[in-house]
């Protein structure tokens, strides 16, 4: 989307130097090995059951699918996708369902009951470990204003800024696969919203930091809201982690704006527009309250009281999402990375073990443990670097009073710590028993363009407008300081008249990867977010509408799976146990090129799913199938 920033200012990058070395990327430096197998007591069962997989033969069995322009979903030769939780369907509070309204004049309390706008991240969790029964939990990344009211942002109010708060952040539903169709289970004792102004404890060093407290929140340990959740991970304790990505464009600076606020690209004025009826958003008034998001937020689904949680450990980043790998001795691994332009990669390493007992047996697992940044070096090495106050750089003479600065203040800190600066590093995907971490960087057209950093070895092209899929082994266990890297693939068209833009596919061709998702047989899925406006003229003509692919990463062959509506992103992807149904997003059909439609013209570019002239296009989550019941992809 447009506010994953392709225009971010150049103002707020670090002035890290970059490694001058083109990438080899026909290198292969480790062998594939292993299935994302987990098995022990700590893990929930069905992770554990995942040891034992299900279909055998080849791992791409399916027919690729050509690339599309239609206004719907295609899938391949004996699949079915159907649309289950569209943006304004009621979660299903008991007692609180109020029905969707095609003219968009919800209201907004009706709005803090439904799904929320714009689907991103989704896992499916099981109820009693069942492949039929389960909760869905997923991110409602952003709004777009011009559809979800009845007259758009013509007219502006308190009410207007209100249901675009409860239009983001998270859902819960519950749903049932009956008589070979899966449904919305309504009302359903675990449906909830969290939105732009639920509570949300804060935890971890920042919690109670000076820079966290505010007139509303004197101790600086609760915050209201999660705003811009883009990718997810679930935790092998059974919770729902969610990333805070472009929360910055949230705020006003108005003309006061100092070099922190700066460095994260705080706006003058939002295109939002909430600052106008709600003073929170004003960073002239209540600049802490800035400081306030950017964290990656711990949901337990499972408990329906359960307060959500900011965990500060993980530091504070234009997150896109959080993804956990577990070290021999039981110890949680939570990579990230910074959906921006030249920012950077993460991990922390938890200092206690996952204890058994699920969410309510590790409430403060991710509050203590160290936090470190990625260095990838030309030679095909890289190294962790530690964000821990007092060593090196981040010192009270350098701006950092403490650990709880230093990770609120996280992007400041790597700026001094050398970290690489990458390609907009979107969703990361770990193969548990290997030992590797795959993370998608989806383009950055900024890339040796004059005054910007040049092209680096792990980040090899100039106006990357296509993208790469990068991956590394850490040296040993999850916890190591050292790893060796090397880039999966090269996005991009082997015909394409710029050599700049072909890449290295093996197979059906994409650009800009997005969403990653590792199946427990070892496929690699690979989701697609690439907008015309980041292409040369008629280069995605040939790419088709945003996808979803496989990748063998034994044979590097990749094959395209799905093909989404006109303008949408495919992003979001989740399979049952069973791994006999997929669950995908499909987030903003019909998207115009400003990001904000023409109420009067809801459907110029997209009708999705209503199909019918004057249809609101609705982001969705979508379920596949096999006609057969097989499993997905085989
Ligand atoms: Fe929200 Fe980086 O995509
Ligand atoms: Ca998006
Ligand atoms: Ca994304
Ligand atoms: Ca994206």
């Amino acid at each position: 989307m447009a506010k994953d920033f392709d225009a971010m200012e150049d103002s707020n990058r670090s002035g890290n130097p970059s490694i001058h070395e083109v990438s080899d990327p026909a290198r292969r430096i480790w062998v594939q090995g292993g299935l994302a197998a987990l098995a022990g007591s700590v893990l929930a069962p069905w992770l554990a059951g995942c040891a034992g997989v299900p279909g055998s033969g080849p791992l791409l069995g399916f027919k690729g699918i050509p690339p599309t322009k239609e206004d719907g979903l295609v899938v391949p030769e004996g699949y079915v996708a159907e649309v289950l939780a569209p943006w304004g369907e009621p979660v299903g509070v008991p007692g609180r369902m109020p029905a969707w309204r095609e003219d968009a004049g919800n209201s907004a309390a009706d709005q803090a009951l439904q799904m929320g706008m714009h689907h991103d991240g989704i896992h499916y969790y099981p109820l009693e470990g069942s492949s039929g029964r389960g909760l869905l939990v997923m991110n409602h990344e952003y709004t777009d204003d011009g559809l979800l009211h009845t007259d758009g942002m013509k007219t502006w109010s308190a009410e207007k800024v209100r249901k675009a708060q409860a239009a983001h952040g998270v859902a819960v539903i519950e749903v049932v696969l009956q008589d070979g169709r899966w449904q919305m289970v309504r009302p359903s004792r675990y449906a909830r919203r969290f939105t732009a102004f639920a509570p949300f404890a804060v935890q971890g060093p920042a919690a109670g930091h000076a820079l966290m407290k505010t007139a509303a929140d004197p101790d600086g340990r609760t915050v209201l809201g999660t705003l811009n959740n883009c990718a997810s991970g679930m935790t092998p304790w059974g919770t729902y982690l969610s990333g805070e990505e472009n929360w910055a464009f949230y705020f006003d600076s108005g003309d006061r704006i100092d070099a922190d606020q700066k460095r994260w690209g705080l706006p003058k004025a939002s295109g939002y527009r909430w600052a106008a009826h709600d003073e929170r958003f004003d960073a002239r008034r209540h600049p802490n309250e800035f400081h306030r998001f950017g964290w990656v937020v711990e949901i337990d689904p499972y408990d329906p009281t359960s307060l959500p949680v900011k965990r500060t450990a993980l530091g504070r980043a234009a997150h896109e999402g959080a993804w956990v790998g577990v070290t021999r001795d039981g110890r949680a691994v939570v990579y990230s990375g910074e959906d921006a332009r030249f920012e950077y990669i993460y991990k922390f390493v938890s200092r206690d073990r996952i204890a058994p007992g699920g969410g309510a047996a590790n409430r403060e697992l991710l509050d203590h443990g160290t936090l470190y940044v990625a260095r990838f070096e030309s030679d095909g090495s890289g190294r962790w670097i530690p964000l821990v106050h007092g060593q090196g750089p981040l010192t009270a003479a350098n701006g950092f009073a403490d650990q709880g600065e230093v990770l609120i203040k996280s992007r400041q800190a790597s700026d001094r710590l050398g970290a690489t600066k990458m390609d907009r590093p979107e969703w990361l995907a770990i193969d548990q028993a290997a030992r590797e971490i795959y993370c998608t960087l989806t383009n950055n057209s900024a890339r040796g363009a004059a005054g910007m950093p040049g092209v680096d070895a792990a980040n090899p092209r100039a106006n990357n407008v296509m993208g790469q899929i990068i991956r590394w082994k850490e040296d040993g266990d999850f916890d190591a300081l050292a790893f060796r890297w090397n880039h999966l693939v090269l996005a991009g068209d082997p015909a394409n008249a710029r050599p700049e833009a072909r890449g290295n596919i093996k197979g059906d061709i994409f650009a800009c990867p997005d969403g990653l998702m590792l199946d427990a047989r070892g496929v690699l899925w690979i989701q697609t977010d690439a907008h015309a406006t980041q292409m040369y003229k008629g280069e995605l003509e040939r790419i088709g509408s945003n996808q979803m692919l496989a990748c063998d990463r034994t044979s590097g062959e990749i094959r395209r799976f799905l093909t989404g509506p006109v303008n949408c992103e495919i992003t979001g992807a989740t399979l049952t146990p069973d791994l006999r149904t997929l669950f995908i997003n499909v987030q903003h059909p019909g998207e115009t090129p400003s990001d904000r439609s023409d109420p009067d013209e809801p459907d110029k570019y997209s009708r999705w799913p209503g199909g019918r002239p004057g249809n609101r296009p609705r982001s969705a989550t979508v379920v596949i199938r096999r006609r057969d019941g097989g499993v997905i992809g085989t």
